[in-house]
C-alpha cells in the first residue's frame, strides 16, 4: 500500500500536548477493540496515538482483522502506514469510533475541530452510536466555548451571506482561520475556510442554529451526542 511506502507523521512524541496522559487514555481505549471490528478513527493527537495503540495489539498478536474508518487524509494515512485496513462508510458499517475533543463540558458537549478536519468527524458521529471521546483533564471545561472558539467551515463563495448571519449570533469574536504552511487562510479538505468563532455564551440549540446558516457546511460544536467519556484511570 502507498502510505505504508511513504511513511507520513503529524505527530511526534514531543509535539503533543500532555503526552503521558494521551497515551493512557490511548491503551485504554485499544484495550476495549475486539478482533474483525470496524471503528470510526478520529483526528488529532490523542486519535492518533489510539490508532497507534490498536496497531500494537495487533503487531502483539491480540486483535486482527481490523478496519478503521478515518476522518481525514492525515489519519487515512496513518491507519494504513501502521497495517491497518482504512475503511470507508459507503462500505463498512463501523461498530463504534473514538475520537479527541478540545473541549467537553457537565452535560457532554464537545467543541472539536481544531484540526480541521470537523466535517468528516460530524458525519462519523452521525452514522455511529456508540460514540467513545478520548480525553485528559485538560479538555473538561465548566462552560463550552470557555477556552476555544467554534470552528464554523463554510463555503468561499458564500462568505459575504454567512459572516452578517453568523454574527446575528452574538458571537464576541470572529476569525477567518490562518494556515501556517502557505499563504492565507486554511483551506480545508473539502475546499472551504473555517471561521472561528468565539462565544461567551452557548445556547443549546447554538449548534442548529449555525448549521441553518446557507454557506455553512459544519461546525465543531457537538450539543446532545451523549458520548462516551473515555479517560486515564
Ligand atoms: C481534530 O479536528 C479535533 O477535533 C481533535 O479531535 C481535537 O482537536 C483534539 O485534539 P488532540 O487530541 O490533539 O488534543
Amino acid at each position: 500500500m502507498l502510505y505504508a511506502m511513504i511513511p507520513f507523521e503529524t505527530f511526534d512524541r514531543d509535539s503533543i500536548s500532555n503526552y503521558e496522559a494521551k497515551v493512557l487514555v490511548a491503551q485504554n481505549l485499544a484495550a476495549t477493540a475486539e478482533s474483525g471490528q470496524v471503528i470510526g478513527a478520529g483526528s488529532g493527537s490523542t486519535s492518533f496515538l489510539a490508532i497507534h495503540a490498536i496497531a500494537d495489539r495487533v503487531k502483539a498478536n491480540e486483535l486482527e482483522d481490523m478496519t478503521l474508518i478515518p476522518t481525514s487524509i492525515e489519519v487515512q494515512m496513518t491507519i494504513a502506514s501502521l497495517g491497518l485496513r482504512v475503511g470507508d462508510l459507503a462500505a463498512d458499517s463501523p461498530a463504534w469510533l473514538f475520537d479527541g475533543a478540545d473541549e467537553v463540558d457537565p452535560d457532554g458537549s464537545l467543541i472539536k475541530g481544531r484540526g480541521g478536519a470537523l466535517f468528516r468527524e460530524k458525519v462519523l458521529f452521525r452514522a455511529t452510536t456508540d460514540r467513545r471521546v478520548i480525553i485528559d483533564d485538560s479538555k473538561r471545561v465548566d462552560r463550552i466555548g470557555s477556552k476555544f472558539a467554534i470552528p464554523v467551515e463554510v463555503v468561499p463563495l458564500a462568505l459575504p451571506v454567512v459572516l452578517p448571519e453568523l454574527e446575528k449570533l452574538g458571537p464576541a469574536d470572529l476569525e477567518i482561520r490562518k494556515a501556517t504552511g502557505k499563504d492565507g487562510p486554511v483551506i480545508t479538505e473539502l475546499g472551504n475556510l473555517i471561521v472561528d468563532c468565539r462565544f461567551d455564551g452557548v445556547a443549546p440549540d447554538l449548534e442548529v442554529k449555525i448549521k441553518q446558516i446557507t454557506g455553512v457546511i459544519e461546525s465543531g460544536l457537538f450539543q446532545g451526542y451523549a458520548p462516551t467519556l473515555v479517560e486515564a484511570n
